[in-house]
């Protein structure tokens, strides 16, 4: 059964002129795009979206690098899609990711790891609510 999931081509990624490529990766993965849109997002927008880490020491960080400058905001769909996409992007941290994998190939540190994906049923459906409307998820 298709599900939805929300992605994120985060700053780094997008400055290094990545989006291009990471986009084929996505549509080669089997992954079909509902919804995308670039986006310059404010810092409060950042830490609205970011508020489940809020206790975290790299909260500044994260939000600050998240605000730093345009994003491609992404709603992916795909049988299983939420569990997909993660092991499409590999765990979080670049340094530990299987080659082949979108953290691996475009990240650079735990910080700048290219991509963002929900983690849950929930937070896929905080998040898609967040940045689309309805309408916009054809
Ligand atoms: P994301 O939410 O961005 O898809 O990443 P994730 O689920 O793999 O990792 P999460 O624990 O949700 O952390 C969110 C983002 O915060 C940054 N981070 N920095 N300095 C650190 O120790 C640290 N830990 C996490 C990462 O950029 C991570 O993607
Ligand atoms: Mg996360």
């Amino acid at each position: 059964m298709a599900e939805r999931t929300f992605a994120i081509i985060k700053p780094d990624a997008v400055e290094r002129g990545l989006a291009g490529e990471i986009l084929a990766r996505i549509i080669k993965a089997g992954f079909t795009v509902q919804a995308m849109r670039l986006q310059h997002l404010t810092r409060r927008e950042a830490e609205g979206f970011y508020a489940v880490h809020k206790e975290r020491p790299f909260f500044g960080e994260l939000t600050e690098f998240m605000s730093s400058g345009p994003c491609v905001l992404l709603a992916l769909e795909a049988p299983n899609a939420i569990q997909k996409w993660r092991d499409t992007m590999g765990p979080t941290d670049p340094a530990k990711a299987a080659p082949g994998t979108l953290r691996r190939d475009f990240g650079q540190s735990i910080g700048r790891n290219a991509t963002h994906g929900s983690d849950a049923p929930d937070t896929a459906a905080f998040e898609l609510g967040y940045f689309f409307r309805g309408m916009e998820l054809v």
